[in-house]
């Protein structure tokens, strides 16, 4: 008696599922030509580039080169380099938010759109996000 009660609500679950599943995944994986940051963010960005940054680095340093390296790869991986490693004479000193900032910027000066919402700095958002520029 129960069980056969259950039985349509656990089949509509099911299709549920199924049918929510495409979409998630669709949704998840996006490109830094999807607006991934917002222009107050890379304002930040290129603040914190100015004052902390540029001391080692020209803007060129950001551009042809790095995307040499890391187009296609997914952002987590730049961010983590930039988050553990820079800058060099103190890494890990800024705050998440403040990587992301700057990820945001160096996504700008590539000609990578913003968008409505800010970068993230987590990794679940991060590793979603494949670095690709305009051909
Ligand atoms: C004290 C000097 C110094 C400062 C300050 C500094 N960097 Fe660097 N950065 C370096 C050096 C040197 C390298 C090359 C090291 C290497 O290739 O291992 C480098 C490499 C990089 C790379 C290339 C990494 C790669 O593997 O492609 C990025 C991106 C970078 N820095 C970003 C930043 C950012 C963003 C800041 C500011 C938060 C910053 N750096 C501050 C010295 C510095």
């Amino acid at each position: 008696m129960r069980a056969s009660f259950l039985k349509p609500a656990i089949g509509l679950l099911f299709a549920a599922a199924l049918v929510s599943q495409p979409e998630v995944a669709a949704a998840q994986i996006r490109s830094t030509l999807d607006g991934v940051y917002t222009d107050e963010q890379a304002r930040r960005g290129a603040q914190l580039n100015r004052d902390v940054c540029s001391e080692c680095h020209y803007d060129e340093d950001f551009t042809d080169v790095l995307m040499m390296s890391w187009a296609e790869a997914p952002a987590n991986a730049l961010y983590q380099v930039i988050s553990t490693q820079m800058p060099e004479d103190n890494p890990g000193s800024l705050a998440p938010e403040q990587y992301a900032d700057i990820l945001a910027y160096i996504f700008k000066v590539n000609g990578m759109p913003p968008g409505p919402k800010a970068l993230e700095p987590t990794d679940e958002v991060l590793r979603n996000i494949i670095i690709r520029q305009k051909q």
